[in-house]
């Protein structure tokens, strides 16, 4: 190199330092962000943080940080919009930043359109499966790194419905039926998101149970089996995490929209949860300005129907007061600073691809429930079995994921493509979307001698054949489900019972993998060896079924929702539908999205639904009601087996539940052992709920004494009189075992 072309590289290398330095700091602070405001001083309180800077904002800015900015998915305007779901801008004057919003119940979504890579992780009613609060967290810290990697710094996600009616579509979203596993699986998933310095929401506050006319039905439901049940999820999860944001639902409760709800909002949320975040409309779900201002809502999305001029006149009009709008804006000024936005600007990097794939196997490993096993015709032997065919469900090519606003992009598209333009949904929501974790190539590497073979069940004389001629039949049964629409029946679909019971007929040794998002009935139970639940198993779903077959991994995961017989059995056995004029449904490519969303938000006629089952739900239902179930809540088997002795309760405050659990088989495994208490009568509860639960390791041989700690709140009922909680004095019955239903230890405890 000559000494000129020396001096022009040096130059040159000078020149790029410089400017990466700058794009950096750049990237990092935002647009015109600068740090020297009294309020950059981190080591002030939040709150008196969001002071300073109220104190110092126009009108106008205050109004800007309470409304999105439009629905921004397909906008090819120029905007501060990340290309999330929302978002509110920043005030460069006040360093203030804008907080860009993501969709990212399982992973950070929509990554497509913008060429970015999230991992797609289990569903969330997978992981609850794992009944682990740790990797719960570890779920949420992973979206919240992904969030921070494409340049979000709130996360929508956090769903924390119980499953009163478990076939609305978004059942794969939320953590089943019981509000305290559930309220502390979600708090804990959100506290994840949230040490990574991003905004966790928990929503859809409240009782958003169905699809089905979502942004019409008014449901109906008494104060006290909200508080015990519905409610309690999320006060449970609010303990927990302390999140940024709550999300208020579409529908009506007990008549008010959830987003104009003062009982709701402020009586419950605010007051007696003492929720010191901002409140959220779901997209859409606002539909008057100083009503949901006065009633506790503090931020609309998408868009600025009424928070934006609306409420801007409402203040200067005086219908809304000074004091109450700056209520509003302290909530999100606060979160900002709260959960790191301000200090911790959001800096774009490459995901942590392969960490984020074997986080999801070891999940999905965790989350997988083994529901029969018939002459533990599992594990599958790799050194015995010969021959093993594999059915049906795409299980050439990859595994199914749920869809909707929380539709994570798989890589490299749809691993099962979807139907070419004009034929099939043209609702980009109502797309199936497949990951390329494929089975049969991961059945393959388990079963390395043996002759794995695919075929897909489109013709059952086909599969019959191929599973006359192997040693073993696995059918991938699927159902596949989405925001935007409920399941008719938790059957399978007519074709692939008959798949199942043909590959049945001609091999005993037949398993059904299911991948759902939902409990399934199984009126075909009987004729198959072996059940395996995966759910919607991720992006390394296939790996970890493999393993669990081939038995290098025990399974551990226990059912968070119960499996009924029939639909017949459920509270509601017929869902509650719309009337025509209350369901609208989001227009597909090239409908008119402005117009959809100002329909909602002027309001659709509403219709009822009434909860009357009341604080009957999931297992307290079929417990009471005397019903037998299929697969009760609670329950997963594993390659081991375990036995509980020796209870013992102490403690009178907090009760203290001492027992042991051993390992009786020949080899390691995980038993998540279940705590339920039986209230006195006087109480007028259900016949028992969940208290407490342990997951506990135990090698061969091995046994553990365990102690699970009792919350006395957790044995209080909700009196509606005085509209506080209280503890029936009376006798208590502490149950302890692996199963709602397999419950071998008891010991009565008179409570005061
Ligand atoms: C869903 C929310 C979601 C929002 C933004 C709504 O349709 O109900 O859960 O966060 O869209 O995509």
């Amino acid at each position: 190199m000559s000494s000129a072309q020396e001096i022009s590289r040096s130059v040159f290398l000078l020149f790029a330092a410089v400017l990466s330095v700058l794009a950096s700091v750049s990237d990092a602070q935002g647009p015109g962000i600068d740090q020297k405001h009294a309020w950059s001083d981190a080591s002030l309180s939040p709150d008196a943080r969001a002071d300073m800077v109220l104190k110092e904002m126009t009108l106008d800015e205050k109004i800007s940080l309470l409304h999105g900015n439009g629905l921004d998915f397909s906008s090819t305007k120029p905007s501060e919009s990340n290309g999330g779901a929302g978002y509110t801008v920043s005030i460069p004057r006040l360093g203030i930043p804008a907080i860009q919003m993501a969709d990212s119940a399982y992973g950070v979504t929509r990554g497509a359109r913008a060429g970015r890579y999230s991992t797609a992780l289990p569903s969330n009613l997978g992981a609850a499966s794992s009944w682990d609060p740790e990797t719960v967290f570890e779920y949420g810290a992973l979206i919240g790194r992904e969030l921070r990697n494409q340049g979000y710094s709130m996360s929508l996600g956090g769903g924390v419905n119980l499953a009163r009616e478990p076939r609305n579509g978004r059942t794969f979203e939320y953590q089943g039926e019981d509000p305290l596993l559930a309220g502390t699986l979600v708090g804990n998933f959100i506290k994840g998101e949230q040490s990574q310095n991003v905004i966790g929401d928990v929503k859809h506050y409240a009782v958003n149970d169905q699809e089905s006319g979502r942004n019409a039905v008014n449901a109906n439901i008494d104060k006290r089996s909200m508080r015990e049940s519905d409610l309690l999820a999320f006060q449970i999860a609010l303990e927990i995490s302390d999140p940024g944001a709550v999300m208020c639902s579409y529908n009506r409760v007990n008549g008010d929209y959830a987003c104009e709800n003062s009982y709701l909002l402020t009586d419950v949320l605010k007051k007696d949860f003492q929720f010191k975040g901002f409140v959220v409309s779901d997209w859409g779900g606002t539909h008057s300005a100083a009503k949901a201002s006065h009633a506790g809502l503090d931020q609309e999305q998408p868009n600025q129907y009424f928070f934006g001029d609306g409420l801007k006149k409402a203040v200067e009009s005086g219908e809304v007061s000074q004091e109450e709008l700056d209520d509003h804006v302290h909530r999100v000024l606060r979160t900002i600073f709260a959960k790191g936005l301000f200090d911790h600007p959001v800096v774009k990097q490459v995901p942590d691809v392969e960490a984020g794939m074997a986080f999801a196997q070891s999940v999905a490993e965790k989350s997988i429930v083994l529901l029969k096993n018939d002459q533990h015709v599992l594990p599958l032997d790799a050194a015995k079995v010969h021959s093993l065919v594999l059915i049906g469900g795409h299980a050439d090519v990859g595994v199914l994921t749920g869809g909707g606003s929380a539709q994570v992009d798989p890589p490299g598209g749809s691993a099962v493509p979807p139907p070419p333009p004009g034929q099939g949904p043209s609702n980009r929501f109502l797309r199936q979307a497949w990951l390329p974790s494929s089975p049969l190539r991961a059945f393959k590497a388990q079963f390395p001698a043996a002759k794995v073979s695919y075929v897909s069940g489109d013709k059952v004389e086909e599969a019959s054949e191929a599973a006359k001629g192997a040693d073993v039949a696995i059918v991938f049964a699927y159902v596949w489900e989405s925001e935007g629409f409920d399941l008719k029946t938790l059957d399978l679909p007519e074709e692939q019972t008959k798949l199942i019971e043909t590959v049945a007929a001609a091999n005993p040794r037949t398993i059904v993998v299911l991948e759902t998002g939902s409990p399934a009935t199984m009126a075909w139970v009987d004729k198959v060896a072996g059940v395996i639940e995966a759910w919607y198993p991720g992006i390394r779903g296939a790996e970890a079924l493999a393993s669990i077959v081939a038995g290098t991994i025990n399974p551990s995961g226990k059912l968070a929702i119960t499996f009924p017989k029939s639909d017949a059995d459920l509270p509601h056995p017929k869902l509650v539908m719309p009337p025509p004029e209350s369901e609208r449904r989001f227009p597909g490519p090239g409908g008119n999205v402005t117009e959809f969303m100002s329909t909602m938000a002027k309001g659709l006629p509403p219709f009822q639904a009434y909860y009357d089952e009341k604080l009957k739900v999931g297992y307290k239902w079929y417990d009471a009601e005397k019903k037998t179930v299929l697969f009760p809540f609670g329950f997963g088997l594993s390659y081991t087996s375990f036995e509980y002795s020796g209870l013992s309760v102490s403690g009178e405050n907090a009760p203290s539940v001492t027992f042991t659990v051993k390992n009786m088989g020949s080899r390691a495994g995980t038993e998540i052992a279940e705590v339920y208490c039986s209230l006195p009568e006087a109480a007028g509860e259900p016949p028992k709920r969940l208290v407490g639960w342990s997951r506990v390791e135990l090698g061969q041989g091995e046994s553990k004494q365990i102690t699970v700690a009792i919350s006395r709140d957790r044995l209080s009922v909700y009196d509606e009189g005085s509209d506080g909680w209280k503890l029936v004095p009376g006798s208590y019955s502490v149950l302890v075992g692996g199963s709602s239903q397999d419950l071998p230890l008891r010991k009565d405890v008179t409570l005061h």
